[in-house]
C-alpha cells in the first residue's frame, strides 16, 4: 500500500461495530435463552473467527439483512474439529472461559502470531476452576477438557487484561457460588456491561473487585453494536494533526475504558467534542466532532502516559506515539511492556517505524519516549502483519513528505477491513 500528503481529513462517517463488542455479543447470544438479533456486527475478521468457531461448537447462527440471528435455546455441542481462532487473542481467551464450563474436550488453535502468545494467564484461573487444560509450553494450541460444575474462585490478576477477567466470568457461568475477579489497573468492561444488560448480574466493585454469581444465563434481545472506537482513533488522530480538517463520526462507542485516548489528545491539544450520548445494553455511544490543529495552549496533563492509564489506551499506544511525534516537547509511554505481546511487539514495531520516518526515538523494556515535533518523511514500513501498526503508520503517512509504502498492510482485515477505501474517500490532497 502506498500513501501520501493529505491537507485535510474531513467528512461525515459510520464505522462498522465495536470489535470487543462484537466479541462478547456473539458469545452471549449463543448462551442465551431466546433469540437474539445482533445489529451492526463487527467486519473485522477477528469477529468472524468468533462466529465460525461458534458454528463449529453447533451454534445456529444466520446473516440476515445486515443482522446476525441466533436461534437461542442451544447447548453446546463438542466441535469434530479443532477451533480456528486465526489472529484473534479475544476469540481464544474467552471462548476458553466459556470451554472450561462445557461438559466436553475442544481444542483451540490460532495463526503463528496467536500460537506465540502467553496463555497461562488463562489457564491458571480456569484450571482453579476444575478445567484441565493442555497446552505447549503455555502456548496455543490449547486442548480444553471442561466441566458444566466449575468451582467458583477469587482471583487477582496478575496483569490487566480484559480478555483474562472476561474468561474467568464466562466460566463463572457455570460455577456455582460467587466467582470474584480482582484488578489491578481497570481494563476494558464490555463483559461487564453486557453480561448485566442481557440479564445476568454482575457487580463491580470500588476496589476493582467485579463479581458474578453462578449459575446464571443470559436472556437473549437484540443489540446495535456501536461503531468501534479503537478504529475510529485513526480517522480522530488524522484529522487533529491535518489543520484544515472537520470530521464527524456518528454512533461510535464512547465507553471510558475505550475512549480514554480521546482526553490525551484533547490534553495535546485537539479539538474533540463529544455529543448526542446514548446508551444500547449500557454501552455509551454518540457523535465525536473533530476540528483540525493543535492548540497552542496545550496542556502537560498526559505527556506521560503511565498505569492505572495504560490498560484503557491499550490498543492506541502506538497511534499516540505517531501523535506524540508532532506535539511539542514529545510523549513518554511507560508501564505498557503488555505491548509486547500483543500481534507483534508493537514498541519494537512502533520505534522502527517512527525511526525510518526520521523521528528520535528512545525505546524502554515498557515504553516509548518519543520527541516532538519531528517533521517526518516518506519511508518504506514494515505493518509486522499488526493492523494496529499498519494503521497508525498510515496516519503517520498523511503527515510525511514523500510517499511512503506500507508493507503487508492487508492485515488491516484483521479490525478493520474498510480502513483504506475510508481514509481515501476522506482524505483532501
Ligand atoms: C481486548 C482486550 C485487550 C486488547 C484487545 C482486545 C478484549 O487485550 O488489547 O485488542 O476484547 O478484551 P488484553 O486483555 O490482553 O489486554
Amino acid at each position: 500500500m502506498k500513501l501520501s500528503r493529505a491537507n485535510s481529513i474531513s467528512g461525515k462517517l459510520r464505522l462498522p461495530g465495536d470489535k470487543s463488542i462484537s466479541h462478547r455479543a456473539a458469545l452471549i447470544a449463543a448462551l442465551a435463552d431466546g433469540r437474539s438479533e445482533i445489529l451492526n456486527f463487527s467486519t473485522a475478521a477477528d469477529c468472524a473467527s468468533t462466529v465460525n468457531c461458534l458454528k463449529e461448537l453447533g451454534v445456529s447462527v444466520t446473516r440476515e439483512q445486515g443482522k446476525l440471528i441466533f436461534a437461542g435455546n442451544q447447548r453446546l455441542v463438542a466441535p469434530r474439529h479443532p477451533l480456528d481462532c486465526g489472529n484473534s487473542g479475544s476469540t481464544l481467551r474467552i471462548l476458553a472461559g466459556v470451554l472450561a464450563g462445557q461438559d466436553f474436550t475442544a481444542e483451540l488453535t490460532g495463526d503463528e502470531s496467536l500460537s506465540s502468545r502467553p496463555m497461562r494467564r488463562i489457564i491458571e484461573p480456569l484450571e482453579l476452576m476444575g478445567a484441565k487444560i493442555e497446552s505447549t509450553d503455555g502456548k496455543a494450541p490449547l486442548k480444553i477438557h471442561g466441566s458444566s460444575k466449575l468451582t467458583p474462585i477469587t482471583y487477582k490478576l496478575p496483569v490487566a487484561s480484559a480478555q483474562v477477567k472476561s474468561a474467568i466470568l464466562f466460566a463463572g457461568l457455570n460455577a456455582p457460588g460467587r466467582t470474584t475477579v480482582i484488578e489491578t489497573s481497570p481494563s476494558r468492561d464490555h463483559t461487564e456491561r453486557l453480561f448485566n444488560g442481557f440479564g445476568v448480574p454482575v457487580t463491580t466493585n470500588a476496589d476493582l473487585s467485579v463479581t458474578i454469581d453462578g449459575p446464571a444465563r443470559f436472556h437473549g434481545g437484540a443489540m446495535t453494536i456501536p461503531g468501534d472506537v479503537s478504529s475510529a482513533a485513526y480517522f480522530v488522530a488524522a484529522a487533529m494533526l491535518l489543520p484544515e480538517s472537520q470530521l464527524t463520526i456518528e454512533g461510535v462507542g464512547l465507553n471510558p475504558t475505550r475512549a480514554a485516548f480521546l482526553s490525551v489528545l484533547n490534553s495535546w491539544g485537539a479539538n474533540i467534542s463529544t455529543s448526542d450520548v446514548q446508551t444500547e445494553r449500557n454501552e455509551p455511544f454518540g457523535t465525536l466532532d473533530v476540528r483540525g490543529g493543535i492548540r497552542k495552549t496545550a496542556s502537560e496533563t498526559y505527556r506521560s502516559l503511565r498505569q492505572p492509564l495504560i490498560p484503557s489506551l491499550i490498543d492506541e499506544l502506538p497511534l499516540l506515539a505517531v501523535v506524540g511525534s508532532q506535539i511539542d516537547g514529545g510523549i513518554r509511554i511507560r508501564d505498557a511492556a503488555e505491548l509486547r505481546l500483543k500481534e507483534s511487539d508493537r514498541l519494537a514495531a512502533t520505534a522502527a517505524n517512527l525511526r525510518a520516518m526520521g523521528a528520535t526515538v528512545e525505546e524502554f523494556e515498557d515504553g516509548l519516549a518519543v520527541s516532538g515535533p519531528t517533521r517526518l518523511r516518506g519511508a518504506f514500513i514494515d505493518s509486522f502483519s499488526d493492523h494496529r501498526i499498519a494503521m497508525a503508520f498510515a496516519v503517520a503517512a498523511l503527515l510525511a513528505d514523500g510517499e511512503t509504502e506500507i508493507a503487508g498492510a492487508e492485515c488491516v482485515a484483521i479490525s478493520f477491513p474498510e480502513f483504506f477505501n475510508l481514509l481515501e474517500s476522506l482524505a483532501r490532497r
